[in-house]
């Protein structure tokens, strides 16, 4: 008796960017569970019908069922009590996802969630779907195995795109949400690679002695790289980038800062 979970990192947005077993996996889900964001990105939801298109054209002929989660609004940062009204939009979440579990995936079947890039980094997915498995099994209910498949993550195919490497020989790297580089580069750290910047922080940080290598909608059609000299390409990075989110409605970065 068991039931079985894939976590399928899906790479940053190239069709051509999985992995075998990512591919794999697809080929043999029972149940897809997706997860529906309240503003999600019409591009984003394509490129995951494109994925199911080209490795799960028969799916429906072959049963396999799709059922989507509708996530909560997340809370506005204006909450009365911050803190609270995200630990219970997280329980709320927790608990959908339960109960879709319970009643959608029997036993002997196997459900999956695509993950974004790689489901290791900046991803709540991998942290939720642990919660229900232990809940699972302390309820006695049919034991779930996990399976989580790494995935291209978008930090890394930045390095590939502009072909550098991330490290410089012999030192370290930094993977950093851009809220903690409000103050500039941290101290004793050459190389961060910065996500989840909605501020444009690189263009409010001391640029001296600092290159970006700057990347948005990697992997996609529309690709946009800039790198260089800080102080000399922000403002064309800040340009590129309000040009593209006007075009699109949308936008995905992430750069790597390298103090000279
Ligand atoms: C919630 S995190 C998910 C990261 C994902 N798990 C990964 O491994 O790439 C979303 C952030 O990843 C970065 N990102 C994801 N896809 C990207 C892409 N195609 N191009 C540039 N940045 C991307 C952006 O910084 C975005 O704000």
């Amino acid at each position: 008796m068991s039931r079985h979970l894939d976590l399928i990192g899906i790479g940053p947005g190239n069709p051509d960017w999985l992995t075998l077993a990512a591919v794999d996996a697809i080929e043999h889900l029972d149940v897809l569970f997706v997860v529906l964001k309240e503003h999600d990105v019409d591009d984003l939801v394509e490129f995951r019908r494109e994925l199911l298109r080209r490795h799960r054209p028969g799916a429906e002929a072959e049963g396999m069922r799709i059922v989507e989660l509708q996530d909560a609004p997340r809370p506005w940062k204006t909450a009365d009590n911050y803190k609270e009204a995200v630990a219970t939009w997280r329980r709320q979440r927790l608990d959908q996802w339960t109960h879709a579990v319970a009643d959608n995936l029997a036993d002997g079947q196997r459900g999956g969630f695509l993950v974004w890039g790689d489901p290791g980094l900046f991803e709540s997915t991998l942290a939720i779907v642990k919660k229900l498995i232990a809940a699972v099994d302390v309820d006695g209910g049919v034991p779930i195995e996990l399976n989580v498949i790494p995935g291209i993550s978008s930090s890394l195919s930045l390095a590939s795109r502009h072909q550098i490497p991330l490290n410089r020989q012999g030192r370290a790297l930094q993977i950093s949400p851009a809220r903690l580089l409000a103050d500039g580069m941290p101290e004793g750290v050459d190389d961060v690679i910065v996500m989840l910047d909605g501020r444009q922080t690189f263009s409010l940080i001391d640029p001296t002695g600092i290159d970006i290598y700057w990347a948005a909608y990697i992997g996609t059609p529309d690709e946009i790289l800039i790198s260089g000299d800080l102080a000399e390409v922000r403002d064309e990075i800040l340009s590129a980038r309000a040009d593209a989110e006007k075009r699109l409605g949308w936008v995905f970065d992430t750069y790597l800062l390298r103090r000279r």
